[in-house]
């Protein structure tokens, strides 16, 4: 028998139950438009708020798709087509509650048989730079950089954008890497290619000091263009650093491929001898992050290879399928002067590999993507492995280039042996200015090495996005306006 005490309290957690039963009948549940196509709550009341991207006036019954950018698809609400729908207009913002019922048509599960619908925000459809029936391209649609993510094609892309930087620091945090936040000012330029923005405070004329300097700092400030030398400072402590940030290059190029500022994944690895371990991470890292967006994104990933580059799913599953091929330098310039292709650019040992090389490489090594290593050592920043061989002087660096992009990935091991990394600084009148770099060798130096993915080539490579600029919220390139 249950005590007296028990008893009482079941039956006031009864009253309870009951009363928030009728609340729950009487409120309508908010949910997000991808719980409520996901037919769990057909037969409740329910509230969705979000943005008209259909209007259907008929006979009977007013028909509205809404989408609140949790999925591509929508959802469809049903009104009487007594309701004023004056302003009910494509991109107007509404509020609507009402029934969540099973939809007579095949084309959708569930649907909204609507009792409420409130317009909170009016959107003028002749003003609006984007039209109920018509196909917009990437490059209109780019036009509306404060209005481009109402599109489908926008904001599949941020959904994607968003589960893959989720997949990238998952893969980091399952091999154990630690994330470190690299500052974005600096005063090195890591890659020596003078490609900096600097930074100052506005109103210069405030912070001169005595002799006219005008620094705010006590050296010029520069936004990164790599986080890799301060990995680098970490990878002291830690065997697997990581960095996911934004990266700054002033590149005065209008090219289908950079931007000014772009998002870069840095890892930095310690007791690494060989490039194949630093290659070993950055083929895992597309992989996994790859299925990641294959299966938790399949509609939206599944819009790019239908709508923006039909067929390109066969070069995805291609690359996902086969393992990435391995060249050397030496050989990929083999490769280019026995082609019967006319290249623009030099193709002699010694010259960089241009886009369009790396283009040709990628398409004879059967379109997957393509290591090419050991690059000569004088194309190569001052931090890269010397090889020390002869008679062709080479470097332990590897970039990874993919099909419709040319180079994703650039890495190195880097110059660990304390009297090369001098010599190397004093060549270069950079010894004092990489004091401290030089600290690294000094105390408890181990082999190690590291790689950048350019975050928005890695998207234009798995979607089939022709420009970068199609991949990236906010676009930042020579000459474009900033907002
Ligand atoms: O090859 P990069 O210059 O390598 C580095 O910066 C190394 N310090 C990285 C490291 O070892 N930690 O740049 C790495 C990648 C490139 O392969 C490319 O994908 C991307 O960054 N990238 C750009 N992406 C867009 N716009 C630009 N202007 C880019 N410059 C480089
Ligand atoms: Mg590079």
């Amino acid at each position: 028998m249950l005590p007296a005490n028990r008893l009482w309290l079941s039956e006031a957690a009864l009253g309870m139950l009951q009363s928030l039963r009728y609340y729950c009948q009487e409120t309508p549940r908010k949910l997000r438009i991808c719980e409520a196509i996901s037919n769990l709550e057909v037969g409740t009341k329910i509230k969705v708020q979000g943005w008209v991207r259909s209007v259907r006036p008929q006979k009977e019954n007013l028909f509205l798709h809404v989408n609140d950018g949790s999925s591509l698809q929508s959802l469809q609400v049903v009104a009487s087509s007594e309701l004023n729908h004056r302003l009910l207009t494509f991109g107007s913002a509404v509020e609507i509650s009402g029934s969540l019922v099973t939809s007579p048509s095949r084309k959708q599960d569930v649907e909204l048989q609507a009792d409420q619908i409130d317009v909170v925000g009016e959107c003028n459809p002749v003003d609006f730079p984007f039209k109920i029936k018509e196909k917009h391209g990437l490059e209109y649609i780019r036009q509306f950089p404060h209005l481009r993510c109402k599109t489908n094609a926008f904001s599949s892309l941020l959904r994607i954008r968003s589960e893959a930087t989720a997949a990238i620091q998952q893969y980091f945090k399952e091999k154990g890497f630690i994330q470190v936040h690299t500052p974005v000012l600096t005063s090195n330029d890591c890659e020596g290619a003078g490609e900096l923005f600097q930074v100052e405070p506005a109103g210069q004329e405030k912070n001169q000091d005595e002799e006219g300097h005008q620094h705010f700092f006590s050296v010029p400030a520069y936004l990164t263009v790599s986080g890799q030398l301060h990995l680098e400072v970490m990878a002291g402590a830690f065997p697997g650093v990581y960095a996911f940030g934004p990266t700054f290059r002033a590149e005065n190029s209008q090219s289908r491929r950079h931007l000014a500022e772009f998002y870069m994944v840095e890892a930095e690895i310690s007791f690494t001898q060989s490039l194949e371990d630093l290659m070993k991470v950055m083929e895992d890292l597309f992989r996994s992050t790859t299925e990641h967006l294959l299966s938790q994104c399949p509609e939206d990933v599944a819009l790019y290879h239908k709508h923006v580059s039909p067929g390109y799913r066969d070069y995805v599953d291609l690359m996902m399928k086969k393992r990435f091929n391995v060249i050397t330098y030496t050989e990929a310039i083999n490769i280019l002067n026995s082609s019967s292709k006319k290249f623009a650019f030099k193709t002699d040992w010694g010259s960089d590999l241009q886009t369009e090389h790396e283009k040709y490489l990628v398409k004879h090594c059967g379109d997957v993507p393509l290591f090419v290593t050991d690059y000569p050592y004088a194309l190569k920043p001052f931090y890269t492995r010397d090889n020390q061989d002869q008679p062709l002087h080479t470097a332990a660096a590897v970039d990874l280039l993919v099909p419709g992009v040319g180079e994703m990935c650039g890495g190195s091991l880097r110059e660990e042996r304390l009297d090369l990394l001098k010599s190397r600084l004093a060549q270069a009148g950079l010894d004092e200015t990489y004091g401290w770099y030089l600290d690294l060798r000094r105390f408890g130096s181990v082999p190690h090495g590291g790689f950048g993915m350019g975050f928005e080539r890695y998207l234009q490579c798995v979607l089939g996005v022709d420009n970068i600029k199609d991949v990236i919220p906010f676009p930042r390139y020579s000459r474009s306006c900033l907002l």
